[in-house]
């Protein structure tokens, strides 16, 4: 079967799949925040309906200083993109026709990206039977033959998050070999404090760049906002080879509102310790493995079955709930199930089932 290349899209399943069913399906397989987008958005779309009959401000001036100020960084270490997206584009064009390493399993189009530029790839894994810990040494000693190391931090879709001392560490690595580490943070804001702001490291490390996301938090997956933080001669490259008014004109009237909502990041926070913590218990208590994710969603394999992943897909999928297959996870070979942190309510509904499914084996 041709498995949709991403989640959060049910009724392409619901096709392919030849299910022929009226109620709507619980959907775990896409990991945006259950809590969003903020209730005020709305109405601030609305007032600003007029600015799409307009271009937009093509410095995009309101969104490049608040974001600038909310990282602590000037406002010519920051590109804003559409989407996250755009920006892992960018950044492979920068390194167009270079070498690169892909830390798998992981968002992949970081490997389309680089294959659409003809960079050359070399992949390295996790070590999945260590927690999908990342392999230190081996990466550390190939960063010479690289011109950039992309890394998922957290990683999609593991949930699991490398080591402050070990990105340091290659990032040491990379200044003398000169090698780039770009680190998408797409998920960053749904981990718990303490928690490192990255944009602080630019300055000691001219070799790192960040990109960021703000679809997954604020659940604005077709507003298409993202951004890049690196040092400004990177910058001033990306937006060279930007497409004009790449990010849409309604855009810079919500960053600044966005960014200034901390009531909304702390709720979301607050929802997220506390179902993670039940979720993760129950599962334990019903012998699912399950990756140490500090986000808002896991990877989970059946430890009594870890053969019958495709048979709980489907199971699942009977009683209404959809997961995210891993076929094209490359390391995974469909043998784990990714699946969100939802409403307690859902998550309910999802513990119920597996319940089901380990009463009925
Ligand atoms: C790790 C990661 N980075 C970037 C993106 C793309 O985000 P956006 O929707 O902002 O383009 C995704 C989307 O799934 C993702 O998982």
């Amino acid at each position: 079967m041709k498995w949709p290349n991403h989640g959060g899209q049910p009724e392409k399943i619901k096709q392919l799949l030849n299910i022929n069913m009226e109620r709507k399906l619980l959907d775990f397989s896409a990991n945006l925040n259950p809590l969003g987008p903020p209730s005020w958005l709305k109405a601030t779309l609305d007032d600003n309906y007029e600015k799409i009959t307009r271009y937009p401000d093509p410095s995009y001036s309101n969104s490049i200083l608040t974001i600038a100020n909310h990282e602590g960084v000037e406002q010519d270490n920051v590109l804003l993109t559409n989407g996250g997206a755009e920006a892992i584009f960018l950044v492979a064009k920068y390194f167009e026709n270079k070498k690169t390493m892909i830390v798998h399993p992981t968002f992949s189009e970081y490997e389309r990206a680089c294959k659409h530029y003809h960079i050359d790839v070399e992949d390295i894994f996790y070590e999945q039977e260590n927690d999908f810990n990342l392999q230190i040494t081996l990466i550390s000693e190939k960063l010479k033959e690289k011109d950039v190391l992309f890394l998922c931090r957290p990683n999609n879709p593991t949930g699991t998050v490398v080591a402050e001392e070990d990105l340091q560490l290659l990032l040491e690595e990379g200044k003398k070999t000169e090698t780039f580490i770009v680190v998408d943070e797409a998920f960053v804001d749904f981990l718990l404090p303490p928690t490192t702001n990255l944009s602080t490291w630019l300055a000691s490390y001219p070799n790192l760049i960040l990109l960021r996301s703000l679809t997954k938090l604020y659940t604005i997956p077709g507003l298409r906002i993202g951004y890049i933080l690196a040092r400004p001669s990177i910058i001033n490259v990306l937006k060279n080879e930007q497409i004009p008014w790449s990010v849409n004109s309604l855009v810079d009237a919500v960053v600044p509102k966005l960014l200034e909502d901390r009531a909304f990041i702390e709720d979301t926070r607050a929802w997220l310790y506390e179902q993670s913590k039940s979720v993760y218990e129950m599962l334990a208590e019903l012998d699912f493995y399950t990756t140490p994710s500090q986000v808002n969603f896991y990877l989970l394999r059946d430890k009594k079955h870890p053969n019958r992943t495709e048979e709980l897909f489907y199971f699942l999928l009977e009683h209404g709930i959809l997961t995210r297959h891993t076929h094209n996870f490359k390391g995974l070979k469909g043998e784990f199930l990714r699946i969100a942190i939802r409403s307690k309510e859902e998550n309910e509904q999802l513990l119920d089932v597996l319940r089901k499914w380990r009463n009925g084996l």
